[in-house]
């Protein structure tokens, strides 16, 4: 199966599959409140930022999956875009916050998808890479299913994540979310 054919399957039904997280969850974790833009990466309907529009200027969600992003505009969501992690359509710096939950596993350049994200995101921003811990015995099982999927998904290690964040001068920290994932957190350098 092409790696994107389930997720333009599962968009009209994702939000009744998958909750809202809580609001307050990514407060710390992505610096919020903040000013300017946050890029939602691989957001899908944007089902992670939604509880985020009160605590940032202005939200844009990035998606490879036309079927997803339509759910997040039948929400009412104003800023969307399709296109690959691995090419965002973006000047360098547009972003103050960038936001990327359950995602990264799915796209097939991560080194390149982590420096696009670098790239776009603003002096002094933060990215913030949520991903579940391979580490773990369920999350291995998680990706042993979506390879009998054939969806090419590709789990890396927290410190694996961690190196590939650590470009264009970003300092970069791990910590876990207390659920199964990890929080890589890298900080652009200010101007
Ligand atoms: C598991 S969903 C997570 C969606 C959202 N982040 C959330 O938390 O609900 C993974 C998303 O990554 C998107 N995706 C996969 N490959 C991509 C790529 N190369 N560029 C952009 N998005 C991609 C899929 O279309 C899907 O919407």
């Amino acid at each position: 199966m092409p790696n994107n054919i389930l997720f333009d399957l599962l968009g009209p039904l994702y939000d009744r599959i998958f909750r809202q997280p809580e609001p307050d969850r990514l407060d710390d974790p992505l610096r919020l409140p903040a000013e300017g833009w946050l890029l939602d990466l691989g957001g899908g309907t944007g089902r992670s930022s939604d509880g985020l529009q009160t605590k940032i200027g202005r939200r844009l969600v990035c998606d490879l999956s036309f079927p997803m992003l339509a759910s997040g505009r039948a929400k009412g969501i104003r800023h969307l875009v399709q296109a690959s992690a691995t090419d965002l359509p973006f000047a360098p710096g547009t972003f103050e916050r960038i936001l990327v939950v359950d995602a990264l596993h799915h796209m097939p350049d991560q080194h390149a998808t982590t420096n696009e994200m670098l790239r776009v995101l603003a002096a002094g921003g933060r990215l913030l890479i949520e991903e579940p811990d391979i580490r773990l015995f369920a999350v291995k099982l998680i990706a042993l299913m979506e390879t009998v999927l054939l969806m090419k998904s590709h789990f890396h290690t927290p410190d694996e994540i961690r190196a590939m964040a650590a470009v264009k001068g970003a300092a970069v920290a791990v910590q876990s979310d207390g659920r199964g994932s990890v929080w890589v957190m890298a900080d652009k350098a200010p101007k």
